[in-house]
């Protein structure tokens, strides 16, 4: 290798970096993909879309026997937790998934260097492995694809074993009595909601006046309703200013958001998720001068190319929304730029779905600002307690929001709290894609009976013509 020249060197091995590196090599360039964790797929594979969608399909089993079975007629003697093989499970999916990767890296030709990578000048990867050795790739460009971490909070300290970040979370031997989560976002919200349904008594602490800020301000209400139904207790408005670890547990002062006398609670263990950041650390970035916002988010141009010539980003360490799907995109569109094709990834397309159950998917404009930026808009709302497959499967908690331009009907923004939200929002993604009209969904004929339906039911709600409601 030492003396190889490469086309492309890809640091990091997540969904941003892999798939960039697959699709350079496709397009005929030489390329090497450096990854220092010891296996291939980032955070997502390794520690987080993967290993948490595992603990929440195995959680929703277990809750759903214990709880709900028997309104089916389904009678279990007793359901008990084996918390070990439920954990087993979930690493033999990651250890099967990644180890799938390493095979796709070779069937498309792609060099896999273990080891940390570093950028002592444009041209050059410099790769520490863990056993002490070091290597030098020469290179025409260099892709940073090193993805986030988890952001800290000051006063609490996180040991990965009583005060954890999302890592410690999916790796915990015991249900925690109680447990308290920092922040209602996405991993507060599906980490919450698998332990909670395995046994604990959840409290999760939020700064602002509501779950999943950022989503459109019904589904947020909704939302809360439906989760505090399902046991989680939240404390909005609040934050932790100090978690102290002792043997027996962790003791956290809680004060009002804007200031005010504080509490103390106690937890078993404490979570951590009020956000990440991204990870550059030991790139040398600095010296190499590439710019980066004060939030250490690297800037790029809009062929991802930093400020340094032949260094380029993409994923959790761009700007954009921190998801696996968008790091992929930005990995294709790179790859496909620097090998001299166009491409462009809309960013307002790129859809976000919080996989509790009911789920929560959303693509495209809020309500809130849609009112903002003075926008005529009207909405179709559908819920899912008048969709007859929600129905016959007892998931009837949620609703379909549409939100379409008045001068012309173009979906601008479409939210769902409920079942697979996840799953059919990729309709509205697809119609928004093309530019399509409200109109276009509620005259798409829909597969009777699916929960599917209940998007076409609003997509005729935004023309006041519903049928079911
Ligand atoms: P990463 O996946 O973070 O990959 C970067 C890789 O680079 C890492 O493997 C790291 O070891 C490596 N690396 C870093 N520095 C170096 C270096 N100097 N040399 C060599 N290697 C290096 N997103 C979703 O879309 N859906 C989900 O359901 C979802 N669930 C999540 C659940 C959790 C608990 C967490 C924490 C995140 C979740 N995400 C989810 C977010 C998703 O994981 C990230 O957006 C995604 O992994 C970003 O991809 P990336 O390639 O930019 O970075
Ligand atoms: P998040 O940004 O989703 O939520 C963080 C929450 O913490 C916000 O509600 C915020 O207001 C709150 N917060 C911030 N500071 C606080 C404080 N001091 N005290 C109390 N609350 C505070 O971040 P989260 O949940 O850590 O997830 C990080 C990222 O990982 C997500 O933004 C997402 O990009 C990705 N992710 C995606 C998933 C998915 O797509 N299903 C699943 C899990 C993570």
């Amino acid at each position: 290798m030492a003396d190889k020249l490469y086309d492309l060197v890809v640091i990091g091995g997540g969904p941003g970096g892999y798939v960039a590196a697959i699709r350079a090599a496709q397009l005929g360039m030489t390329t090497a993909c450096v990854e220092g964790r010891g296996s291939l797929g980032g955070t997502c594979l390794n520690v987080g879309c993967i290993p948490s969608k595992a603990l929440l399909q195995s959680s929703e089993l277990f809750a759903e026997a214990r709880d709900h079975l028997k309104d089916h007629g389904v009678v279990l003697p007793k359901v008990e937790l084996d918390l070990a093989t439920m954990m087993g499970r979930k690493n033999k999916i990651v250890s099967d998934l990644t180890g799938g990767i390493e095979f796709l890296l070779k069937k498309n030709k792609v060099d896999y260097v273990k080891g940390w990578g570093s950028i002592p000048r444009a041209g050059e990867v410099a790769v520490a492995s863990d056993d002490g050795g070091t290597q030098t790739l020469k290179t025409q460009k260099i892709l940073i694809a090193t993805g986030s971490e988890s952001t800290p909070l000051p006063g609490v300290a996180t040991d990965e074993k009583q005060i954890v970040t999302s890592t410690g979370a999916l790796d915990l031997s015991d249900p925690p009595k109680k447990m308290v989560v920092i922040g209602a976002g996405v991993i507060g919200l599906e980490l919450g909601s698998v332990w909670s349904r395995l046994g604990s008594e959840v409290t999760v602490i939020e700064f602002l006046d509501r779950v999943l800020p950022g989503m459109d301000g019904e589904i947020c209400k909704q939302a809360k309703r439906v989760f505090s139904k399902q046991g989680l207790k939240f404390k909005l408005n609040s934050k932790v200013t100090q978690a102290t670890a002792d043997d027996a547990g962790v003791t956290l002062t809680v004060e009002p958001a804007k200031g005010g006398a504080a509490e103390e609670l106690r937890a078993d263990i404490v979570l951590v998720s009020i956000g990440r950041r991204p990870f550059t650390v030991g790139l040398g970035l600095q010296e190499l001068g590439v710019v980066m916002d004060n939030r250490g988010v690297i800037q790029v141009d809009a062929s991802y190319q930093t400020s340094v010539p032949g260094i380029y980003a993409i994923g959790d360490c761009v700007p954009g929304p921190m998801l696996a799907h968008k790091a992929e995109e930005d990995g294709v569109v790179a790859a496909e730029i620097m090998a001299g094709q166009s491409g462009h990834v809309d960013y307002n397309l790129v859809p976000g779905v919080v996989y509790t159950w009911p789920e929560v998917a959303a693509v495209g404009r809020t309500e809130e600002s849609l009112k903002a930026d003075g926008i005529d808009y009207r909405v179709g709302k559908f819920p899912f307690s008048a969709n007859s497959r929600a129905r016959a499967n007892g998931d009837t908690d949620g609703f379909v929001k549409i939100l379409a331009e008045t001068r012309n009907d173009r979906v601008l923004g479409v939210h769902i709290l409920g079942p697979l939200a996840g799953d059919i929002i990729a309709e509205a993604v697809t119609v928004m894609e093309f530019g399509g009209c409200a109109e276009d969904i509620a005259r798409t004929c829909h597969a009777h009976p699916g929960v599917g339906e209940a998007v076409k039911e609003a997509a005729l709600a935004v023309d006041g013509r519903a049928i079911h409601i």
